[in-house]
């Protein structure tokens, strides 16, 4: 069996375990999408509607202009992966609740030990604080952590501003894009 293959076992298990309340709602899950070789891993907050009716992550705005970030720095969507804390969307893209991301984690965990990133980039403070719950995103954001868990092999990551609070916004899309030139270092 194939590392993509593997990956999609490894998805399709974790779906069936999980005991997430959104599960019953969302149409479908959004499972992370990518490269399983990826040397960086993106992790977004839940999916929207785009998401939720294509099942793929990162489809809409907020996705298409994380690709075109992506290509400023010569990278491809096929090279990396991306995922989300919460694996279903939460109704009327509320925030995800605590219960819910308690709910995703075994599930995150488990497809970051399979993939073992060199790097893993926070795509808004949901994420960040996931891991980090004492950082606020408005001082974290472009600056490079180090830090070693007992539960997963990446000992890099790199928050950033969510690219759909970037989108509409001239100061922190400006932000975001400087922020983005760190990655490949
Ligand atoms: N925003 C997210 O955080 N994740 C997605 O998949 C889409 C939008």
């Amino acid at each position: 069996m194939d590392k993509y293959a593997k990956l999609k076992r490894l998805h399709e298990k974790q779906h069936t375990k999980c005991s997430c309340g959104l599960k019953t709602i969302a149409i479908q899950p959004v499972f992370g999408n990518g490269n399983p070789e990826a040397k960086v891993v993106f992790i977004g907050e839940a999916p929207g509607k785009k998401e939720d009716e294509t099942g793929v992550p990162f489809m809409g705005a907020a996705g298409k202009f994380l690709e075109e970030m992506l290509e400023t720095i010569g990278m491809k969507r096929e090279q990396i992966y991306i995922t989300n804390i919460v694996k279903y969307r939460p109704p009327n893209n509320r925030d995800p609740e605590p219960n819910e991301k308690d709910a995703c984690r075994e599930w995150l965990r488990k497809e970051l030990s399979f993939i073992k990133p060199k790097l893993i980039v926070f795509l808004g403070r949901h994420s960040m604080n996931d891991f980090f719950p004492d950082l606020k995103i408005s001082n974290a954001h472009g600056k490079l952590i180090i830090k070693k868990f007992a539960h997963i092999p990446t000992t890099h990551f790199l928050p950033l501003y969510h690219p759909a609070a970037a989108l509409y916004n001239g100061k922190m899309r400006k932000i975001l894009m400087e922020d983005f030139k760190k990655i490949p270092k």
